[in-house]
């Protein structure tokens, strides 16, 4: 873990924000190449969610939100974790995560001791106000979830798209909570981004399509380059369900620190769309003309988090190995999850390789997104382009003035393929097919 969280900073992945002040309460910032591997994440996602089915739609609803929304959806009452404190080093803690002594006491992490107050309910919601007043009427909360806003806009999305259960809306995008303990790197952080779809369903199937997405879902995450042995699904008990499930599975990965939540699978039923029909008076049903049937759909909801996703695409991936007896790091990454697909190298800085180099990543970069260095050599090259999981690297050499082909070589086996200039696109694109 050490070792990746490094390999994050020094190539440019994940940096603690606000470093040059000394860090900022466990946030975080994307650098160049986790911004590229963010954005390969999501749309791997939103393409297996959104682009290959025909009854998902797409959303993007406000982060800024009412606080009449929290209220209906039982956030303000119930979407607390346990606080405690510890009266000898003051510290505070989620009561949950302390581990308990013999005779059962609460033990602090920091000190030690076991004067621990008892537990009380901490709202993860962040409160602010919209507008210059900062009264109650400008009350304000940060969403914690994308969900809501998928519920709050049920009846828009049906009056103008012509969807029947079952249908999804799906959203990408930032939530926040504040967290009592974040931590373990960007695995609990007070600011994320989420990846959910709201698939809402007639009642009596909500079963059914629960099943459906709990393996939809878990075989994702092994399209996409995830170890089977690192991955489990995990029924919650009753006690362990959130106030509007009626059952919950999370996909979880075998972390460094033990199995952690990569995603949950939740059956909503119907308890937010009749939660904020109640609340605000309107009609949130779904009226089926063909059959004269109105009723209230329920909701399987797959929810997932985009750091979490990537840190364990990034653990899976690591790994070490031996080339010509020397020691090299890889990132074994899906090609489409990779920062970068290719890595255009010219083989020397000399002028005569350059403009045929920018001729070929003027090639490949409309189909993929491309690297291109020409610093050191080829050899320091090759690693820096494995150790961030470039899949193809294409070498332009002297020969290539001559023959107009070039070398193209695979990350995990480093063999190398002689392919003409007016093939690359072809083969490239053949050798990153989904
Ligand atoms: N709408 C349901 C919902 O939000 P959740 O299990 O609380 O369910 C879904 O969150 C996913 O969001 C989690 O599986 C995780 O990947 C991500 N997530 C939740 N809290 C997070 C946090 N504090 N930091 C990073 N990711 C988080």
């Amino acid at each position: 873990m050490e070792e990746l969280v490094r390999l994050c900073k020094a190539r440019g992945f994940v940096f603690p924000s606000a470093e040059i002040y000394g860090g900022f309460r466990s946030t975080y910032d994307y650098g160049p190449l986790g911004v590229l591997m963010a954005r390969n994440v999501k749309e791997a996602w939103w393409r297996s969610m959104v682009q290959m089915r025909r009854e998902v739609v797409g959303l993007d609803a406000a982060i800024l939100s009412s606080p009449k929304i929290w209220e209906a959806s039982g956030h303000l009452k119930n979407f607390t974790d346990p606080l405690v404190d510890c009266r000898s080093c003051k510290q505070r803690w989620r009561a949950d995560q302390l581990p308990t002594t013999e005779d059962g006491k609460l033990k602090c992490l920091n000190c030690a001791s076991t004067d621990i107050t008892e537990a009380r309910p901490f709202n993860l919601m962040f409160k602010t106000f919209a507008g210059p007043v900062e009264d109650d009427g400008a009350v304000a909360y940060l969403r914690p979830e994308t969900a809501q806003g998928h519920f709050v806009n049920f009846a828009n999305v049906l009056q103008t798209e012509h969807l029947r259960p079952p249908f999804g809306t799906a959203q990408i995008g930032k939530s926040f909570r504040n967290e009592i303990t974040p931590g373990n790197f960007v695995f609990r952080t007070r600011e994320f981004e989420q990846m959910e779809l709201e698939y809402f369903v007639p009642p009596a199937d909500s079963p059914r399509w629960f099943e459906y997405w709990c393996k939809e879902r878990f075989e994702w995450y092994l399209r996409f380059g995830i170890p089977r042995e690192m991955l489990r699904l995990r029924h919650h008990a009753a006690e362990e369900l959130s106030h509007y499930s009626a059952g919950t599975a999370d996909v979880e990965f075998d972390f460094p620190w033990g199995w952690g939540e990569l995603e949950g699978i939740a059956n909503r039923t119907d308890f937010d769309l009749k939660a904020h029909a109640e609340a605000s008076g309107q009609v949130l049903e779904y009226f089926d003309q063909t059959t004269g049937e109105r009723y209230v759909p329920h909701v399987i909801e797959p929810a997932a988090g985009v750091a979490r996703t990537m840190m364990a695409f990034l653990i899976a991936a690591y790994t070490t190995d031996e080339v010509a007896g020397e020691a090299r790091t890889v990132l074994r990454l899906h090609p489409r999850i990779a920062p970068y697909q290719v890595a255009v190298l010219p083989l020397s800085k000399k002028d005569t390789l350059l403009p045929l180099s920018e001729e070929v990543l003027a090639l490949l970069q409309p189909v993929t997104m491309c690297d291109y260095d020409v610093t050191r050599a080829i050899g320091r090259r090759y690693r820096r382009q494995d150790e961030i999981g470039t899949p193809l690297c294409v070498t332009v050499d002297f020969e290539s003035l001559e023959d107009k082909a070039v070398t193209v070589r695979d990350r995990d086996t480093t063999a190398q393929e002689r392919v003409p200039i007016d093939r690359l696109v072809e083969v490239v694109q053949s050798r990153l097919a989904w």
